[in-house]
């Protein structure tokens, strides 16, 4: 469920017309819906209501620090997994205490800024590493909370290039070898053992792999429980989004309307699979979703310059491309593409959807069906929000997109489009060319 929807002809996030934006700040422009942000976390939190529960947004998938103050009102921590994140969670007046740092190549200075910030935990992937924050605890004179991240070995079904939790990964600790890796971090001085986690991919639309992977390594959690009187048990993120019906996923019809073997994973058949196996261990839960939290919650604007028709083949050229949005070029994934005005009385138009990017995969959607749109009008992206900004760069020297934050009738910019001058500040020609 989301707050994107047309009122009339003209799509609306929440209250406000997508093209009043776009007539202000311009497009390429990420908007994002508050209310749908708060929504999903509530729905989260109060499916898995019978534990103790933290969640700690993933802010890998969204890092506005407009987003960030916004899950920290709501009650959120943050997993993160570099020192600038870090830094991110602080700048949006967030508190690191509830927060867990992750990831395979920790350095030594991220580690000590975590720690002088008083980090829930660490999650750590390797011996090496529970060696590393060891040190590094040690010259600050404290201990170092940790969870060891254990691989599972579960088949998350999901796109190769997000699946974590197969034996094969670069993530964790297979589940074998966890006990010597727990007894290890006991022997070092400076740890201080506070949980357990795992993680086993992303974009997971069955509920099946999370109860397996809970139920294989729930024995493990409570001999953890008695050895060490761990506090946690990090189930990780991974709830998926609708992404291929996501305009019509907006209202609660469209889920009914799901015959029940075909219907996507929702936080409520999530909470009722898992919860019963969860609270017999006693121990707080922690979910550190991302792209169930803001997947949906947001849309990338862009401009139609040119509709290009071809022999045989039709060409809609839009003012956004793979960098501003590159998980169609990198994941072939699908993005819902419609027009911000509709018109019924409009033909329908097959095209392909690219950027101007001087490279074919500089395409957002092959053979697409979309009403006919020319030059000048609005398309919208949808379910744009979650790795979505984030994973944008400067190809082509076209700078970082804007974004925009929507409260019921009320919005703001929460991120200026980059100026060519921002983005060559740092660069320089040398004296030797001068
Ligand atoms: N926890 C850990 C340890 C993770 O590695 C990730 C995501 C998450 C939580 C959050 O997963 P989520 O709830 O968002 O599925 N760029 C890719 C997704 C990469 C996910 C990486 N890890 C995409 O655009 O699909």
């Amino acid at each position: 469920m989301h707050h994107f929807s047309y009122s009339g002809h003209d799509l609306h996030c929440e209250s406000v017309d997508l093209a009043a934006i776009a007539k202000l700040y311009g497009t390429p422009t990420y908007v994002y819906s508050a209310a749908t942000m708060a929504d999903n976390f509530h729905r989260l939190q109060r499916n898995l209501g019978g534990l103790d529960l933290q969640i700690c947004y993933a802010m890998k998938a969204n890092s506005n620090l407009a987003v960030l103050r916004h899950f920290a009102n709501l009650g959120a921590g943050f997993d993160l997994v570099s020192g600038g994140e870090l830094r991110r969670v602080l700048a949006a007046g967030a508190n690191v205490r509830t927060s867990v740092f992750a990831g395979v190549g920790k350095t030594e200075g991220e580690i000590k800024l975590a720690l002088e910030n008083d980090i829930y935990a660490f999650h750590v992937e390797s011996e090496p590493e529970l060696a590393r924050i060891n040190h590094v605890a040690g010259q600050l004179g404290v201990k170092a909370p940790i969870a060891i991240r254990i691989n599972p070995d579960v088949d998350a079904n999901t796109h190769a290039k997000i699946t974590t939790g197969k034996s094969g990964n670069k993530f964790g600790i297979p589940l074998k070898h966890a006990a010597a890796a727990y007894e290890a971090a006991a022997k070092l001085k400076n740890l201080r053992i506070r949980g357990v986690q795992m993680h086993i991919g992303s974009q997971i639309t069955e509920v099946g792999p999370f109860v397996e992977a809970v139920k294989k390594v729930a024995p493990f959690v409570a001999e953890l429980k008695a050895a060490y009187a761990i506090e946690y048990f990090s189930i990780g993120g991974g709830l998926g989004i609708v992404y291929q019906d996501a305009l019509a996923s907006g209202s609660a019809a469209w889920w009914d309307a799901q015959p029940a073997d075909r219907r996507p994973l929702t936080p409520e058949a999530y909470g009722a699979e898992l919860t019963p196996l969860l609270a017999p261990l006693g121990l707080k839960v922690l979910l550190e979703h991302g792209r169930f939290m803001v997947g949906n919650a947001g849309v990338l604007l862009a401009r139609v310059e040119h509709l290009k028709r071809g022999a045989g083949k039709n060409f809609l050229i839009v003012d956004a491309a793979m960098n501003d949005l590159v998980r169609p070029a990198m994941y072939e994934s699908f993005h819902e593409i419609v027009p911000v005005h509709r018109d019924s009385s409009r033909r329908a138009l097959v095209a392909d959807i690219v950027g101007p990017i001087c490279e074919s995969g500089d395409c957002f959607a092959k053979d697409r069906k979309i009403q006919e749109v020319g030059e000048g009008e609005l398309v919208a992206f949808l379910s744009a929000g979650a790795y979505g900004y984030v994973m944008a760069s400067r190809y082509n020297t076209r700078g970082m997109p804007a974004e925009v934050l929507v409260n019921g009738s009320a919005f703001e910019l929460v991120n200026a489009r980059e100026t060519f001058e921002q983005m060559t500040a740092g660069e320089k020609i040398p004296a030797f060319l001068q």
